[in-house]
């Protein structure tokens, strides 16, 4: 037998910058600006188009960047094979090549396929993350994670592809529904309830502050909450460990995701599936009960009625489908108490349909 090596061992450096400040957009044009870049899509979802995306390709045409908006339907359904196909026909027709650079502008579903579409376009070609959303700010544009839904459930494809800059700009918060502030505080709550006793102690201080958009409670929660998260992917980048402990709320809450056909949204969801999770944690004498009870207590303070409006086998069922799970066996990511967790928990289906059956 002969062999022929493929040596490709090297060091990689994906690291990059989250700027967080108020009105960025002239300066995130200029920085482009010097780039020299063939062509910028701005991809955006139908509601931002109106709000922020027609206003940032006029300022990119004045500062002479060759730009086009792509838009696609507001909303999770979005996030599918035929969407990122009809992304990517667009950008071949005008003529994208691995010189040009995606740009999203929007909440975590436009984050999520613009991201995955920059990561096969081309092999890859640079993207920029301007989050629109609390949700996208403190969780999805940190991380590099990308995907689309599937029939079968929720990030059924994607990768790991980090943007070359992310632009929090706070001015954009101003427009953001109630309800979609109470989806980016379920995120940073849950950071809170990994890795952080002190921010889930602010959480419960700042909570009535954060949701009537206090901007200096909004700013220091926003810079404190993807620290949180940023230490984390720092540690592992690819989910190989620590990094599951983002997934608290997150098997039981894309399992509802999914069998509410998207009528919950992500933040929605997770909210019920923290819930849940803390109830399997403290079932299996994971979570100590004051815990439990302090958990509970501010999910239920942020406006969270803990009742599941769907079947529980069935909810239990599309939890297989949970890309955590080892030799067809879900494992779960709990706390042992806030601001720790235990990873590849493998809870019993007879525990976990309890509690689910219990929130009925
Ligand atoms: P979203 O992108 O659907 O945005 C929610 C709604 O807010 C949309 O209707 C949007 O048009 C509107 N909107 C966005 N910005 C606005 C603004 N400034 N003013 C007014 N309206 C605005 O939802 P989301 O909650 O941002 O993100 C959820 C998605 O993110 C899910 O698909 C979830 O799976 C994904 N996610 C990904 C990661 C990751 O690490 N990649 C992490 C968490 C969540
Ligand atoms: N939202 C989970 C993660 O980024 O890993």
């Amino acid at each position: 037998m002969n062999h022929v090596r493929v040596d490709l061992e090297k060091t990689v450096d994906h690291s990059y910058d989250i700027v967080i400040g108020n009105d960025l957009f002239a300066s995130l044009a200029e920085g482009l600006s010097k780039l020299n870049l063939s062509k910028i899509a701005i991809v955006t979802d139908s509601t931002v188009k109106k709000l922020y995306g027609k206003d940032l390709f006029e300022l990119f045409k004045k500062q002479g960047l060759n730009s086009v908006l792509v838009t696609i339907p507001a909303g999770e359904k979005s996030k599918n094979r035929t969407v990122k196909a009809r992304i990517e026909d667009m950008l071949i027709s005008e003529g994208f090549r691995r010189d040009s650079l995606i740009l999203a502008l929007g909440g975590g579903v436009v984050g999520d396929i613009a991201g995955f579409v920059a990561s096969t376009y081309m092999r890859g070609i640079p993207y920029v993350y301007v989050p629109t959303t609390l949700l996208a700010m403190v969780d999805s544009s940190i991380g590099g994670k990308n995907g689309i839904n599937t029939a079968s459930g929720k990030n059924m494809i994607g990768t790991f592809y980090q943007p070359k800059r992310v632009f929090i700009d706070l001015a954009v918060l101003k427009t953001l529904p109630e309800k979609e502030f109470r989806n980016g505080i379920t995120e940073m709550i849950k950071h809170g309830i990994i890795s952080d006793e002190k921010f889930f102690i602010f959480m419960e201080d700042y909570l009535e502050k954060l949701l009537s958009g206090d901007e200096d409670a909004l700013s220091k929660a926003i810079e404190w909450s993807s620290t949180i998260k940023r230490d984390v992917v720092e540690q592992d980048e690819q989910e190989e460990s620590i990094r599951k402990i983002l997934n608290f709320g997150h098997t039981i809450g894309h399992a509802l995701e999914k069998v509410s056909d998207y009528a919950l949204a992500h933040g929605e969801a997770v909210a019920l599936g923290m819930v849940a999770e803390a109830k399997i944690a403290k079932a299996m004498s994971i979570l100590n009960a004051r815990d439990y009870q302090k958990i509970i207590d501010l999910i239920e303070k942020l406006g969270v009625s803990p009742a599941i409006p769907y079947s529980a086998r069935k909810v239990l069922e599309h939890t297989s489908y949970d890309k955590k799970s080892s030799k067809g066996v879900v494992q779960y990511a709990l706390p042992t108490s806030i601001g720790h967790m235990e990873i590849d928990v493998e809870a019993g289906d007879d525990v976990v349909l309890q509690v689910l059956s219990e929130m009925q």
